[in-house]
């Protein structure tokens, strides 16, 4: 076992929707610990499995081969159970069984009460922001967000090849169940004419004029962008339809946007991120989340990450309306 480290056997688990990158953060906390004599287990089915005791000692072929890969190698999973004190207790004596004294937690905010509950039952945790909907507080970007956001602009800009043909207008629902990050970075990236997020309230009524000007002015096509937790794409689409008889179309882009291979930005987020989990863990640290801030990574108190309030930018959002006036 390696000298100078706090902990000696370390577990890691993905918890929750996937995000692409979570493949890279696995690896990068099973080389970057094994690198330091640390073992290292992977936790397959995210907290179901920890109750279940589905665990494994990974080496470092067990990660080959999967930077590239959208996923999670070591599948994921919203547990129930865990949410009670017995599921809790389970998972805990499994990893007592198995002398694991740390875990890292690859997931979203769910995952990191998990990680909280666990760090109080006397295990060490870290958690990695992974979550297509880059809604933690304490961190400028989750593992996934860029990749998904790429993927979005590939989706608006074959849409808009086709409602430029047709002279229609499109509604795309993306993905983001209370964040509009999605919508508003692939929103000014792919040039959509309006945003609807669930951080700004919106008039339809402006909508509507917004869409009536351009058609004045000769636009015959218009993408209209709306995030999930807003409402329904179909009933945005509905709402244009009959309010201007146009033919609108709409699209769903769903689960398509948590998949494929990550961004070379969620790479290199990832590999960041999984060194460091093991850097906080081999210093005795727990209860932490980790976050980028600017260029840097952070540390931060899981409560204290659990209890920020996370603000989106909305002068992006503004900048994305002027542009597209
Ligand atoms: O949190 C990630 C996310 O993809 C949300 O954007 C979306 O609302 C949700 O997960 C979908 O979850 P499920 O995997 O249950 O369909």
């Amino acid at each position: 076992m390696g000298e100078g480290n706090a902990v000696q056997r370390i577990g890691v688990l993905t918890s929750g929707g996937d995000a692409p990158g979570m493949n890279a953060a696995i690896r990068a906390v099973v080389r970057k610990g094994v690198f330091h004599g640390l073992e290292v287990y992977g936790i397959l089915h995210g907290y179901a499995g920890l109750i279940r005791g589905e665990m494994n000692v990974m080496d470092l072929s067990s990660v080959a081969d999967i930077i590239q890969r959208g996923g999670t190698k070591l599948y994921t999973a919203r547990s129930e159970e865990f949410k009670t004190p017995e599921g809790r207790a389970k998972a805990v004596e499994n990893l007592r069984q198995h002398g694991i004294e740390g875990l890292v937690v690859i997931g979203g905010d769910g995952s990191f009460r998990g990680a909280r509950e666990l760090s109080h039952l006397g295990v060490h945790t870290i958690g990695i922001p992974g979550t297509i909907d880059n809604d933690i507080a304490g961190t400028d970007y989750t593992i996934g967000f860029d990749t998904a956001v790429n993927t979005v602009i590939d989706a608006i800009d074959k849409i808009r090849d086709t409602a430029t043909s047709h002279e229609r207008t499109y509604v795309v629902e993306v993905m983001g169940r209370d964040a509009g990050d999605i919508a508003v970075i692939a929103g000014i990236a792919g040039g959509a004419e309006s945003i609807l997020i669930p951080e700004s309230p919106f008039d339809m009524e402006n909508v509507l004029d917004k869409l009536r000007r351009g058609q004045e002015r000769g636009k015959r096509h218009s993408i209209i962008l709306v995030a999930e937790g807003v409402a329904k794409g179909m009933k945005i689409g509905e709402q244009i339809r009959l309010a201007t008889g146009w033919e609108v179309r709409v699209t769903v882009l769903g689960h398509l946007q948590r998949g494929g291979s990550p961004s070379a930005f969620d790479r290199t987020l990832a590999s960041r991120m999984g060194a460091y989990a093991v850097d906080l863990l081999r210093q005795g640290k727990t209860s932490q989340v980790i976050g980028l801030q600017g260029k840097d990574l952070v540390a931060i108190d899981i409560d204290e990450a659990l209890t920020m309030k996370r603000k989106i930018d909305l002068s992006i959002y503004e900048l994305a309306s002027i542009l597209s006036i």
